[in-house]
């Protein structure tokens, strides 16, 4: 034909440079660019060179036509080839491989922060000894996170130096303790609660202070409760915390709502890692004591009928030890990389790196 259309020509030589660069691609993302580049509606090679049509005269337009389309044909047939190749051999075709052999991935899933792990272990143990959970306010008044636990407004703890207040008479509560008072408030003896919060203090921020950390209030009080079923209650829960071997040790101590008071301590035995016992040296858990009869007067029991006793522990302190971590504030920094050593269902964010 001699007299062939430049746009015919023009179409073959585009198609030769396609099936060329079609063979040499090298994985499916480039694979993709080339196919919008030459056969794209808008932007494409072939659609810019059929925008051309309209100038051509009338019978000139169906044989460019027609080119065109066998072109296009041409194009899409090398491409799903080199599509259909790639994929059998192996090559990137850009769609996900499904290789069945493959380990699973970890879902990530969360865990129980350990200072909550702590609470409750311990409270499953004063559970079993029928004890039941109680809660109160973190805001509340001078009278029951003080006045009422036997604690005159102008002890030290009461000072705007030590407690957070929020106006007037309103503050953070500074210890689990007014869980008692309220607690006692709206239930006659027998009383056994377990009461685990969030408490407030003024305090500095440092390896061992954090201005909010978590206290667990216990209380019993029931006619004839002595100071044996006090110190039987105590030891056997630091057995079962700690283990048979502990040794408890109650100190002579002073808090305005209790009277005797203690602070209790205990010696746990330690396995070694060449797997020898050796003891502890001598921690303290908990503040306790028999309530105060003020404090029974004051919610309105008779204080000639009633005693009780009561206790106030720290279990990020008891976690702490528990875990050997440095710093109190690592419970607070939320680092998942911290987090995750402490439950089998959160896998550490090491894992999760290999496995991917
Ligand atoms: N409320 C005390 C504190 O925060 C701890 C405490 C001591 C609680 C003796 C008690 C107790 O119930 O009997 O320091």
């Amino acid at each position: 034909m001699t007299h062939q259309n430049p746009l015919i020509q023009t179409l073959q030589e585009l198609e030769t440079e396609a099936l060329d660069a079609i063979r040499a691609v090298p994985d499916g993302d480039a694979l993709e660019v080339l196919r919008v580049s030459y056969l794209g509606r808008k932007e494409g090679r072939i659609s810019g060179i059929l925008r051309g049509l309209g100038a051509l005269a009338a019978d000139e337009r169906p044989p460019v036509g027609a080119e065109a389309n066998r072109v296009k044909e041409s194009l899409r047939e090398a491409l799903e080839a080199r599509e259909a190749e790639m994929s059998t051999s192996g090559e990137d075709t850009g769609a996900p491989a499904e290789d069945l052999t493959l380990p699973a991935r970890h879902r990530w899933s969360g865990g129980i922060h350990p200072v909550n792990q702590v609470i409750d272990e311990i409270w499953t143990i004063f559970q079993s000894m029928g004890f039941v959970r109680a809660r109160g306010p973190e805001a509340d008044t001078e009278w029951y996170n003080f006045l009422a636990l036997n604690t005159p407004l102008d002890h030290p703890a009461a000072d705007e130096q030590d407690t957070l207040y929020l106006k007037d008479s309103v503050l953070l509560r500074s210890h689990t303790s007014p869980v008692q008072v309220r607690t006692m408030e709206k239930h006659e003896p027998p009383i056994r609660i377990l009461a685990p919060g969030m408490v407030y203090r003024r305090d500095s921020y440092d390896a061992t202070h954090t201005p909010a950390f978590a206290q667990i209030e216990g209380l019993v009080v029931d006619e004839g409760i002595s100071f044996v079923d006090f110190k039987a209650t105590l030891a056997e829960f630091a057995r079962r915390f700690w283990g048979p071997g502990t040794k408890v040790r109650f100190r002579p101590s002073f808090f305005p709502f209790t009277e005797p008071s203690a602070e209790v301590d205990v010696k746990r035995m330690i396995t070694m890692k060449d797997g020898t016992r050796v003891e502890s040296d001598w921690i303290e858990i908990m503040g306790a004591g028999m309530v105060d009869p003020n404090v029974l007067e004051n919610v309105g029991y008779d204080a000639e009928r009633y005693t009780g006793f009561a206790f106030g522990m720290g279990p990020a302190r008891i976690a702490l030890l528990k875990y050997g971590v440095p710093d109190l504030r690592m419970f607070f920094q939320n680092d998942v990389r911290f987090l995750s050593q402490f439950t089998s269902q959160f896998p550490s964010q090491f894992t999760e790196r290999s496995a991917t």
